[in-house]
């Protein structure tokens, strides 16, 4: 016997995304969050440098589109870009409205310090010193869990979502809900709703080395896929240039505002090499740093490089970065003193499921919000610190459209889940070991540097896995591994295929078959077309 709970929204996800859409929301309808671990787990926790917004004097709203634009290689959608930035302050002011506090300048209490990022040409970043996300997310998910409008539902994780043609076999699509597996006690639900909202984060996980958290599997962008979303360049897979480099150290980010605050990269013998590669130096374009690092390490045979902040005042730095000076030593790296050893690592999803300006896809009461959609904002590089503004300005953006609706209450007959045909998984190894393996293809063959054959091995490659986890779903009790595993191959088919089809070097898609970006052509984005 299935549990069937009916909501006025569903959103999946409580993060950064998925929590600013509720509360949004939460004083006119019924609002049901479900997250697959701890409530607070996801990317916005572990958010460092901060958000961009536009609040110095000698800064401007075209300079941030400007600069966005750039970043973005020429595949930005400006009427997104614009829209973003137009609305960032508002939304920052929405923030320290709900009580998120940010690192005054200390030149008077009215105003807040400014920090700098690649790719920006003037101080734009909002933050709480290195903690950015942690204060937000934490302070989003309090109002939420006050508000007696928001029903909230830790350890419920979403497997496919609910549609009328899929599920009801009739001609007009809309989305119904979704089944969710209670992973605590292990049972299947059914939640409907009239409007449903993925807010899932990014896909970091498809990849051996990430700054990501074991949440982000891409299971949004799968399961909006496999609904019948358009999804759109799923090739643009952002590196951040500086993970810490340490056997201890899982997934643990050296934030891009030591460099903005004057942090030098250097080659184990002490030379700068940056200048080498681009005018801006550490500044450059976070694709341009990662890819030089990645040229470095493999022309000298390292495993790391070194970025150094020690020649800045030690109270400075403690004050600046208080959570990664704590983690660094810890770990016996004093960065006072001595440089921190980095990597680059997969960081963000620019790709997406596709979404209009109030967050709508191509389903009818289906949302998508944060890094699980593709807005257009980013282009084919994402400007460091727009993400958070993405997450901020889209939530309230589909706030205003779903308030707009009459939302009334799923009545249709909607299939219980169906776990007739299944038994229970005898051993975990297949699960794991698919895990491993797809992950490691991905980032030896679909990686920072790509080429056509590399990319047409990952492919085979996960021809195969795939048919074997198709087996295995089709055959077994469903688990979070094994449903993260499925979200997982799927996402990596859409990053290989829009991979395979853009023939150029555009952003954060660097080939050394189409070194140079196709100027013969005006810049297109990758749609995938979902199967009928
Ligand atoms: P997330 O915060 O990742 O939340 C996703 C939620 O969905 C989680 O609750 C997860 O459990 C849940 N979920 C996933 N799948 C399912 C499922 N199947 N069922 C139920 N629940 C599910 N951006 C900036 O702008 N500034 C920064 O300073 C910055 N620093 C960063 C530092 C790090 C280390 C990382 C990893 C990212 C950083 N980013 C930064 C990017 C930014 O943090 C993310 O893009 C943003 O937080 C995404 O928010 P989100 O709400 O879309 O997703
Ligand atoms: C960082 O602090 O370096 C991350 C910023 C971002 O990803 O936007």
């Amino acid at each position: 016997m299935t549990t069937t709970q009916q909501f006025d929204i569903l959103i999946i996800g409580s993060g950064t995304a998925g929590l600013t859409l509720a509360l949004h929301m939460a004083d006119h309808a019924r609002v049901a969050v479900i997250s697959k671990g701890q409530l607070d787990e996801g990317a916005s926790l572990y958010a460092q440098g901060g958000i961009s917004v536009v609040l110095d004097k000698t800064d401007s709203i075209q300079s941030h589109i400007d600069d966005t634009l750039l970043a973005g290689a020429g595949l930005c959608n400006e009427e997104a870009v614009r829209y973003t930035v137009e609305h960032a302050r508002e939304n920052i002011e929405w923030l320290i409205d709900q009580g998120v506090t940010f690192t005054r300048d200390g030149v008077t209490s009215e105003t807040y310090h400014l920090t700098r990022e690649g790719g920006h040409s003037h101080r734009r970043i909002i933050h709480s010193a290195d903690a950015t996300g942690r204060e937000v997310e934490t302070t989003l998910l309090d109002k939420a869990k006050a508000h007696p409008g928001i029903s909230l539902f830790p350890y419920h994780i979403g497997i496919d979502l609910i549609t009328s043609q899929k599920h009801l076999k009739e001609t007009l699509n809309k989305a119904l809900g979704c089944y969710v597996l209670d992973i605590e006690k292990d049972e299947t639900k059914t939640f409907l709703a009239p409007v449903t909202v993925l807010a899932t984060g990014g896909a970091g996980k498809v990849y051996l080395y990430t700054s990501n958290p074991d949440v982000s599997t891409g299971d949004g962008i799968a399961m909006g896929w496999r609904a019948g979303c358009r999804v759109a360049n799923m090739e643009f897979v952002q590196f951040h240039p500086t993970c810490l480099f340490h056997p201890r150290a899982k997934s643990f980010l050296i934030s891009e505002a030591l460099r903005g605050e004057g942090a030098r990269l250097l080659l184990a013998n002490g030379e700068r090499f940056m200048q080498r590669f681009h005018p801006r130096g550490e500044l450059a374009p976070r694709d341009v740093v990662a890819r030089a690092i990645d040229h470095e390490m493999k022309r000298l045979g390292h495993d790391c490089v070194y970025l150094d902040i020690s020649h800045k005042p030690a109270t400075f730095i403690k004050s600046h970065f208080p959570t990664i000076y704590k983690r660094c030593l810890a770990l016996g790296i004093d960065m006072t003193r001595e440089p921190v050893p980095v990597v680059p690592a997969a960081h963000y999803t620019c790709g997406g499921i596709m979404t209009d300006l109030q967050g709508r896809t191509d389903i009818p009461g289906l949302y998508a919000v944060g890094e699980t959609a593709h807005t257009g904002l980013h282009g084919a590089n994402r400007m460091a610190s727009n993400s958070l503004l993405e997450c901020l300005v889209f939530a309230r953006a589909a706030a205003d459209d779903i308030k707009q609706q009459a939302l009334q209450a799923v009545t249709a007959d909607v299939p219980p889940w169906d776990a007739s045909q299944v038994q229970p998984a005898k051993e975990a190894i297949a699960i794991t070991h698919n895990w491993d393996e797809l992950r490691r293809f991905m980032w030896d063959y679909v990686g920072i540097v790509r080429t056509n054959k590399r990319l047409n091995k990952a492919k085979q490659r996960l021809a195969l896995l795939q048919q074997e986890i198709d087996e295995f779903y089709s055959q077994h009790h469903i688990s979070a591994d094994l449903l993260e595993l499925r979200n997982l191959a799927d996402v990596a088919g859409l990053i290989i295929d829009s991979a395979l089809l853009r023939k150029e070097s555009r952003g954060l898609h660097y080939t050394l078959d189409y070194p140079a970006a196709d100027e013969q052509q005006p810049a297109r984005e990758t749609i995938m077309l979902p199967e009928s």
